[in-house]
């Protein structure tokens, strides 16, 4: 083998180079399995392509094992996988493939591996090794693939052009390796997706999505991110991200570019957690700052409200993009619409009441509200960034005293809606909310103590306001 495998990937190989010779069918090692193998990033599945028949291939190999693991196949689309401990292997048949470019149905033929190379997306991609009794291990690598992974390219085996127009996901693709690699992508194949971005639109969503979280979670997402922007990808795929870009100038005054301002608070946050939701929150957290700008005179640019616009809009843009409208939604939401609050309590209006707020308002994901908005300080000045920094440690540090004592993360006031209905004799209403919010406002603000003996009193006070006669 020409590159370092375990001894259990050497085995399994052999394995399916036995099968294959029973078959007497050539078969090869391809994709991302050689590629990451020769990086030295970890693998977890490999991509087998045959001469022939790979759903066949499957069976022959797993007949090998015992106990005799499960082959997956799908038979419109000729492939095959088996699951083992060490590795997930996926068998397929060259094919010369091409998309036409008014449907996504491919039309697909058998091949040679030299065609199965040349269809392939990138040069670093389409590297194969043999997995034949004649040179068992031998690297194939007709576009130089090796080459390109020490310079760190990434370039198409052919002209660019046709290789998109074959699939044009291989656009985001491109951009995906470069952020999770830190590859550049060659000027000639970036021209070309310059050239084709319109083509994006028949890609579904799904993948598109998945290869935006893809660059979410490399290592600094900002490289993605300022590539989609550049090749103008993003104007097709998320058009409210594009908007956050550029200054406006008025009398002289402008504002910074929110468009690269997200993108520091991403790398920034990025550098601290590898929570994907976490940095979508960062990716989002000003999206409502176009919608809401003003210029007002004598003051100079204003967004404000922007955390409710923002978070108004997270719905929208999961839906648009196919990300889950679930709990995960919510949570981005909630810390965008909460982004601003931990910089709004300046040393002077750092009360007790506000700070209950705070955490009665973030409860458990207070530590994930803090840390974006750490991120969120990308000042050049650095007077300003550590008079901000030192404001957060005091923030913390009241935080943490204040839950001491009130423990109002996750706190539910003493005084349930049950217990009023049932003293006042009332049925679901508006008297009701109107008593459990007072009382929570209370121990908010600190009038009462979070205690239930305080509340159960200001309850009997406020219900005598309302008229309302206890029941017997
Ligand atoms: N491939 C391609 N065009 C695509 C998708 C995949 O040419 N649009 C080829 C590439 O040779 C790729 C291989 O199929 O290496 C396997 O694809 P996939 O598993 O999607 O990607 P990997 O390269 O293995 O990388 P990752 O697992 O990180 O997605």
């Amino acid at each position: 083998m020409q590159i370092p495998c375990t001894e259990k990937e050497v085995f399994l190989f052999n394995q399916i180079a036995a099968a294959a010779q029973k078959l007497q069918m050539p078969c090869f090692l391809i994709g991302g399995f050689v590629r990451d193998k020769v990086i030295g990033r970890p693998t977890k599945d490999a991509d087998i392509v045959c001469m022939g028949d790979g759903i066949a291939l499957a069976h022959e190999v797993a007949s090998l094992f015992s106990p005799k693991p499960v082959v997956a196949y799908f038979k419109n689309f000729g492939t095959a996988q088996i699951r083992l401990p060490e590795l997930e292997v996926e068998f397929v048949g060259a094919r010369k493939e091409s998309y036409r470019s008014d449907s996504r149905k491919p039309e697909v033929a058998p091949g040679t591996i030299t065609e199965d190379q040349d269809r392939r997306d990138f040069t670093i991609n389409a590297m194969a090794i043999s997995l034949n009794k004649e040179d068992f291990g031998r690297l194939i690598d007709p576009f130089n693939g090796l080459e390109d992974i020490t310079k760190k390219i990434i370039q198409t085996p052919l002209a660019p052009l046709q290789t998109f127009s074959d699939d044009p996901l291989r656009m985001m693709r491109a951009i995906r390796f470069a952020a999770q690699l830190g590859f550049t992508i060659s000027p000639e194949t970036f021209q070309a997706i310059i050239d084709n971005v319109h083509r994006i639109k028949i890609v579904s969503q799904e993948r598109i999505t998945e290869e935006l979280n893809k660059i979410m979670v490399s290592p600094q997402p900002s490289v993605g991110w300022d590539l989609l922007f550049r090749s103008r990808l993003l104007q097709e795929i998320f058009p409210q991200m594009v908007d956050l870009y550029g200054a406006e100038y008025i009398d002289g005054k402008g504002h910074k570019d929110n468009f690269y301002h997200t993108l520091q608070v991403l790398d920034n946050i990025s550098a601290k957690t590898e929570d994907l939701w976490l940095r979508w929150a960062a990716l989002l957290h000003d999206i409502g700052k176009p919608a809401t700008k003003r210029f007002e005179e004598g003051h100079g640019w204003t967004f404000h409200g922007h955390e409710v616009v923002g978070a108004r809009m997270v719905p929208k843009i999961f839906n648009r993009l196919k990300l889950p409208l679930n709990e995960k939604m919510k949570w981005v939401q909630k810390l965008v619409a909460l982004h601003l609050r931990p910089i709004s309590l300046t040393k002077e209006n750092i009360t007790d009441s506000a700070i209950r707020r705070l955490l009665f308002d973030a409860g458990e994901d207070i530590d994930s509200l803090m840390m974006l908005c750490e991120a969120d300080i990308t000042s050049k000045n650095r007077v300003k960034v550590k008079r901000y920094l030192q404001n957060f440690e005091l923030v913390r540090k009241r935080l943490q005293e204040v839950e001491e004592t009130d423990k109002i993360r996750n706190w539910q006031p003493p005084i349930t809606g049950e217990l009023i209905m049932e003293k006042f004799g009332l049925s679901p209403g508006r008297p009701v909310g109107l008593i459990k919010d007072a009382i929570r406002e209370a121990i908010l603000d600190g009038l009462i103590p979070n205690e239930y003996e305080a509340a159960y009193q200001f309850m009997l006070q406020k219900a005598a306001e309302l008229n309302l006669q206890a029941v017997e």
